[in-house]
């Protein structure tokens, strides 16, 4: 009858190993959660391309495919394109039609809109104030008071991949204001 004096409310060993695996589980969740930024620091990104770039997405977040964008696009096109940090960028054909050894951020240099590309006006016009870009992304209207970024973009393994453009602006001759 000593099994009858223990008090119900005392775990049995099975349930208590079960709440200590439960307990245990969520502190290694925990543990990891924490230590996961840290560890992503030291782990390259894992389509990192020889300078280091990333791949450019499409809209469902896919890698874009160099040959397939081509057959696609047309000489002197440009198209929206998930870029560095996400940043919405374009892709520039060339009128060889490659892809162009640059892409250009679309985020508008006054407040942040993103620019559409009007390929009647052979520029980038804002919506938002009416700043105005050239093909290249240069402003040639404000109130935007800077040029659209610059980010390089290479063909990698037929992937297209923007890395960040530190260089001197080729289409001012200044040090670049985005790095
Ligand atoms: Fe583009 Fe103001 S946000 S002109």
């Amino acid at each position: 009858m000593s099994q009858a004096s223990v008090p119900a409310d005392v775990p049995s060993m099975g349930r208590r190993q079960f709440m200590n695996l439960i307990l245990g589980g969520s502190a290694a969740v925990t543990s990891l959660a924490a230590l996961y930024p840290v560890a992503a620091y030291f782990v390259p990104p894992s389509k990192g391309g020889a300078g280091g770039g990333v791949a450019a997405k499409d809209a469902l977040g896919k890698d874009i495919i160099a040959s397939a964008f081509l057959a696609n696009h047309q000489a002197g096109d440009r198209e929206l394109a998930q870029g560095l940090k996400g940043d919405p960028t374009y892709i520039v054909v060339t009128d060889t039609k490659e892809i162009e050894s640059y892409g250009l951020n679309a985020v508008c240099t006054h407040l942040g809109c993103v620019v559409p590309w009007n390929a009647a006006e052979n520029k980038f016009i804002c919506p938002c104030h009416g700043s105005q870009y050239n093909n290249e992304g240069k402003v040639v209207r404000g109130p935007a008071p800077l040029s659209l970024a610059l980010a390089h973009a290479t063909v990698d393994d037929d992937i297209v991949q923007f890395s960040t453009w530190t260089e001197t602006d080729f289409r001012t001759n200044d040090a670049p204001w985005w790095s």
